[in-house]
C-alpha cells in the first residue's frame, strides 16, 4: 500500500524529512506526500516549492487538510507547545501518526496521547532519530554480546555551544527537554535496562544565552544496578564533543571509550596478577542491519513497516515515554532537589 501523508509544522526540521523521504528508496515508493499545514501559511508554501512538491493541498487548518486531502499518516514536526493538540487532531481524523521529539511537553500529555492512540487503535511513534546510527547500534549489540562482562556503567559529556536563535532560546528546561531526550533514550537503547531513578542538578550558567536550563548534571540508578551519569551544556565553547556525546561504558570485563564519532576503544581485563590487571583491546563489530543506521529515514522506515504489518513499531509511543519520563524525572528532581523515582 502507498500511504498519503500530511506533514504538519514547515520549518527547519520538516526539510530533514522531505530529505529522508527522497533519499530512501523504501520511502519513495511507500509514501505520497499530499498536504502540508503550518501556522504560517508563506512557509508552507516556501517548503512546497523548495522539494518541487507540485499540486498538493497547503494549509493552516490541519483537521480541513486532513479531511480534504484524505490523509492516512500525519507527520508531525511542529514546536512541542502544540504537538498535543496536533496529534489528536491526526488521530482523531483516523491517521497514524509519527512526531518529532519530544513526544509531548508534559508526561501527563505524552500520557493522554498514548490513550488517544490506543482508543483509535492507530501507530503512534516518535522520532527519536539518534538511535538509528551505527555507533549507537554497534554499541548495543557490543553490550548484548557480554564482551564487556555485565554492564555496570555508563557516562557520558555533552558539550556544545550552538546558537539557534528561535524557540529553544525561549523554552524552560531546554537542554533536558529539547536534546538530552535524544543522550538518554540512546543511554536506555545501548544498555536495554530500565530507568528506575534520577537525581538532577540543572541550571542556566553564567553568559548563557538560553532563557531556562542550559545545563544539568544527572544521575540515574538503572535496572539490574546499572548507573548512568550525563554532564551536558549547551552553552559550553571552546571544546565540542560529538552531538552524540563523548561516552565512558564500563562492564565488569572492562571498558569501551565512544567519542560519539568514529572512535571506539574497547579494552578488556586479560591478567589476573598485579595491582592494576593487564588488559587487551577487542573489536567492536558493526552494526547489526546497516538500513537501521539511517536517522530519520530509518525511524520512518521502521513506522511505515509496523503499519503495514499490524506490529508496533521500535520508537512506538508506548516504548518512547520511557525516555520521555527520563527527563521530567530530572526536571522535577532539579525543581525539588532530590532523588525522583522514574514512572512512565
Ligand atoms: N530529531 C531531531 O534531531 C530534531 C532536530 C531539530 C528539531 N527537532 C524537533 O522538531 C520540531 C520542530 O523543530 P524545528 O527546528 O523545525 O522548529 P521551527 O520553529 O523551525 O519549525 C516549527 C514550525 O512549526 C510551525 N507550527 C507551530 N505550531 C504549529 C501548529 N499548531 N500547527 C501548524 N504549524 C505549527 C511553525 O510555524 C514553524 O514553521 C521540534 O519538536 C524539535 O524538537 C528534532
Amino acid at each position: 500500500m502507498r500511504y498519503r501523508a500530511v506533514l504538519c509544522g514547515c520549518g527547519a526540521m520538516a526539510k530533514g524529512w522531505l530529505r529522508a523521504l527522497i533519499e530512501s528508496s523504501v520511502l519513495r515508493e511507500k509514501v505520497e506526500i499530499v498536504g502540508l499545514v503550518d501556522l504560517d501559511r508563506a512557509t508552507a508554501e516556501a517548503l512546497a516549492a523548495e522539494f518541487n512538491l507540485g499540486n498538493i493541498l497547503i494549509g493552516t487548518d490541519l483537521p480541513e487538510v486532513l479531511r480534504e486531502s484524505r490523509a492516512d499518516l500525519l507527520f508531525d514536526i511542529v514546536v512541542p507547545a502544540a504537538r498535543r493538540a496536533v496529534v489528536a487532531a491526526g488521530l482523531a481524523h483516523g491517521c497514524h501518526v509519527l512526531s518529532e521529539k519530544p513526544m509531548a511537553a508534559t508526561l501527563d500529555e505524552a500520557r493522554e496521547l498514548r490513550r488517544l492512540a490506543t482508543e483509535a487503535s492507530r501507530v503512534h511513534a516518535i522520532v527519536q532519530n539518534r538511535r538509528f546510527i551505527g555507533g549507537v547500534r554497534r554499541i548495543r549489540r557490543f553490550i548484548q554480546s557480554g564482551a564487556l562482562g555485565e554492564l555496570t556503567a555508563l557516562h557520558c559529556d555533552f558539550f556544545l555551544g550552538p546558537h539557534f536563535g528561535g524557540f529553544r532560546e525561549q523554552m524552560a528546561n531546554v537542554l533536558l527537554l529539547d536534546m538530552a531526550i535524544h543522550t538518554f533514550d540512546a543511554a536506555r537503547f545501548m544498555s536495554g535496562k530500565e530507568p528506575l531513578a534520577v537525581y538532577c542538578h540543572e541550571y542556566n550558567p553564567h553568559g548563557s544565552w538560553y532563557r531556562h536550563g542550559a545545563a544539568a548534571n544527572a544521575i540515574f540508578e538503572f535496572s539490574d544496578n546499572v548507573a548512568f551519569t550525563y554532564r551536558g551544556s549547551w552553552c559550553a565553547e571552546g571544546a565540542n564533543t560529538s552531538w552524540e556525546s563523548a561516552w565512558r561504558i564500563i562492564g565488569s570485563a572492562g571498558t569501551l571509550l565512544w567519542d560519539g564519532g568514529d572512535r571506539f576503544e574497547a579494552n578488556v581485563v586479560t591478567g589476573s596478577e598485579g595491582f592494576l590487571r593487564s588488559v587487551a583491546p577487542i573489536a567492536v563489530p558493526e552494526a547489526e542491519d546497516s538500513a537501521d543506521t539511517n536517522g530519520h529515514a530509518s525511524v520512518i522506515e521502521h513506522f511505515i513497516r509496523a503499519i503495514d504489518a499490524g506490529t508496533v513499531p521500535e520508537t512506538d509511543g508506548s516504548d518512547n515515554i520511557k525516555s520521555l519520563a527520563m527527563v521530567f524525572g530530572a526536571i522535577d528532581s532539579a525543581r525539588d532537589g532530590k532523588r525522583v523515582t522514574i514512572a512512565a
